[in-house]
């Protein structure tokens, strides 16, 4: 068990590497985080920024040197750093769950191997034939990047078969998916943290709703059937299992017309759709976090509150930031700013979690702000 005192080392200094630093730091820790962006979120609150590339061994092992533990705040971190750190520290996730989550076709072959269903999709490579490739899926599809997508980034809506070459040009990649475009009734996540000793808690379960791909709302508790959610939990805990996964895990579902249940894309970390953990939860994925890495017991998850996550996007930011004023009127809106200097269209800034009796109030309430904000979705 690694107690308070400790110092402990994160990979990534974005909003998520920010929310573990203060979680941790809350519970008496220190931090230290690698990034190589100056000015990432995490290092203004750090206990120190190692201002350098992932794969610069002379800070991960400054890293591995000062730190009882490392974690990651994105799976993008090259394999050669989480093997240099394995063979020195505790890692956690491990370099497995990280490798996999990084590439699409890994993933969704490991999810299918589990007897787990993922829309269907093929593989796309420079010395393919396009045509052939396209005859192996219905259309309308989305063609994305094996690597390195995310909030849509990568990705490209091809509607017809004959549209895939100017797609598959534009997107200039080694390797993609194809993808069909499923239609989706719902879209929902499964936040979850395992535990050293193999323990698994659940969090509950979050409507996500999207907006050009980037999530826009988390809605808790989530308007999904009984059985779905106990699928959706169970395929979760089986991936947890099969990855023998130390940490906070999400999974991504699609819940299809006929009210099929199909696995999307899983995150090796706390994700955008626990955020409402912060403030609606006893423990948020945050702590749960830090509780995981540290090898002690997990905290409880329970909700305390209904509960809608709203993301604030660089859009916002145009015509001279938001209007704090119409924000801060409603009290029952809870406010996180990541401190991020530059604001671009649809780059996180920061989110807000409306709490209220129940979720259909927390909407409004957000609903009434967007309005205020002239922002429509
Ligand atoms: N096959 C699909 N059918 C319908 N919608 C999709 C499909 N794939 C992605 N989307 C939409 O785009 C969003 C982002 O895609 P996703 O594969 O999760 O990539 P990212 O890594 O950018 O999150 C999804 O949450 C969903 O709303
Ligand atoms: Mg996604």
């Amino acid at each position: 068990m690694i107690l308070p005192g400790a110092t402990l080392g994160i990979l990534g200094g974005g909003q998520l590497g920010q929310m573990f630093t203060l979680a941790a730091r809350r519970m008496g820790y220190g931090v230290w985080v690698l990034d190589p962006d100056p000015d990432c979120p995490a290092a203004a609150v750090a206990d120190r920024h190692l201002c350098a590339p992932y794969d610069d061994f002379s800070a991960l092992a400054l890293l591995a040197d000062h730190c009882a533990a490392v974690t990651a705040e994105f799976e993008n971190v090259p394999a050669s750093a989480m093997i240099y750190l394995e063979a020195r520290i505790p890692v956690r996730p491990g370099s497995t769950a990280l490798a996999i989550a990084q590439d699409r076709v890994r993933e969704k072959t490991f999810f299918q191997d589990l007897g787990l269903e993922v829309a269907p999709f093929a593989l796309l490579r420079q010395e393919d034939d396009v045509e052939l490739v396209a005859r192996k899926l219905s259309f309308p599809a989305i063609l994305k990047t094996t690597r390195f997508g995310y909030d849509g980034k990568g990705q490209q809506n091809v509607t017809t078969a004959s549209e895939l070459p100017a797609a598959w040009a534009s997107l200039n990649t080694p390797e993609a998916i194809l993808e069909s475009r499923i239609k989706l009734v719902q879209e929902f996540s499964v936040v979850l943290a395992r535990s050293v000793e193999g323990m698994m808690v659940f969090y509950p379960l979050a409507e996500n709703r999207h907006h050009h791909a980037v999530l826009d709302l988390s809605i808790v508790p989530a308007r999904i059937p009984e059985a779905l959610q106990n699928q959706a939990r169970q395929s979760a805990a089986c991936i947890a299992e099969a990855l023998n996964y130390v940490g906070v895990l999400a999974v991504e579902f699609f819940v299809e017309e006929e009210g099929r249940l199909l696995v999307n894309e899983m995150a090796p970390r706390p994700h955008n759709s626990g955020h409402y953990t912060i403030d609606a939860c006893v423990s948020s994925q945050f702590d749960q976090q830090v509780r995981a890495l540290c090898g002690l017991s997990l905290a409880d998850i329970r909700l305390l509150s209904p509960v809608v996550m709203m993301n604030l996007l660089g859009d916002l930011w145009e015509e001279g930031g938001p209007d704090w004023q119409k924000l801060f009127q409603h009290p029952q809106i809870k406010v996180h700013l990541y401190g991020k200097k530059e604001a671009r269209p649809g780059r996180k800034m920061g989110h807000v979690n409306a709490l209220s009796s129940d979720a259909e109030r927390a909407l409004a309430v957000l609903e009434t702000l967007r309005q205020d904000w002239n922002w429509p979705r």
